[in-house]
């Protein structure tokens, strides 16, 4: 469904990401690794629209997307969350849901009912502050988000970064129960998480893609990924 080829990606004459390819396929779970500065979230925010790349291609679904503006590729169902974890954390948790639900119409029984399947405990936290949740339920919360309208890829720029070891598994869990309903591009540096949960792995190295995995064994065997780091 999303196919990238030959991307090369620069910040003004500063070239990040070389000739980046990758596919993914319907339902799959495909996870990026890679050292911080490898490129990861300039490669995400060329797929949402948030830069041009120098050349190379993104399809989704067929249709040519690159170059194409953030709100356009959102549109289509893509949905970036990004790394930074940021939630509106005055407002309540079911207010920041109902900004989202809002500009796609999505009425707030099933926009709630999206997060609470994937998270039953969120109600107990409907009606407070979103800034006074955890950090692995503020990733929820922003999974969740993102599963309101109808999207078709999610983007999940470092799901389990700066999380406690006790709410990484929170989010596990939800990265898990969502596996097959809709496809997903992980970006990961904690080679366990990979392990557990990929289906196919690229190893990004310095704007290039060192490695690609599709083998299960492969995908299990730390030392073996760490060497393409
Ligand atoms: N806005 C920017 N302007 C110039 N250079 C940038 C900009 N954003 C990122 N870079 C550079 O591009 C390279 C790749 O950065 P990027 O954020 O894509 O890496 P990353 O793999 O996501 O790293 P991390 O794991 O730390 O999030 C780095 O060398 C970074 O310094
Ligand atoms: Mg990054």
């Amino acid at each position: 469904m999303l196919s990238v080829a030959y991307l090369d990606v620069a910040y003004e004459n500063a070239m990040v990401l070389h000739g980046i390819s990758l596919e993914v396929e319907h339902g799959q779970m495909v996870f990026v690794a890679g050292r911080n500065g490898a490129g990861k979230t300039t490669l995400f925010k060329t797929i949402a629209g948030f830069l041009k790349p120098r050349s190379g291609s993104v399809f989704f679904e067929g249709m040519s997307i690159a170059g194409l503006p953030p709100e356009k590729v959102a549109l289509l169902g893509i949905r970036y969350i990004f790394q930074d974890k940021r939630v509106f954390s005055n407002l309540t948790v079911r207010e920041n849901l109902e900004l989202a639900a809002y500009p796609v119409k999505e009425n707030m029984k099933d926009a709630v009912d999206k997060v609470l399947q994937i998270y039953p405990k969120m109600e107990q936290f409907l009606s407070l502050k979103a800034g006074s949740l955890s950090g692995g339920q503020r990733q929820i919360l922003l999974i969740g988000r993102a599963l309101i309208g109808k999207p078709k890829l999610l983007l999940i720029d470092e799901p389990t970064e700066g999380l406690a070891a006790g709410t990484i598994n929170d989010v596990l869990n939800v990265l898990s129960l969502m596996r097959g309903k809709v496809s997903m591009v992980i970006v990961e540096q904690n080679l366990s998480v990979v392990g557990m949960l990929a289906d196919k792995v690229y190893m990004v190295k310095e704007g290039k893609i060192m490695k690609e995995m599709t083998d299960k064994a492969e995908i299990n065997d730390k030392t073996a990924m760490e060497s393409y780091l």
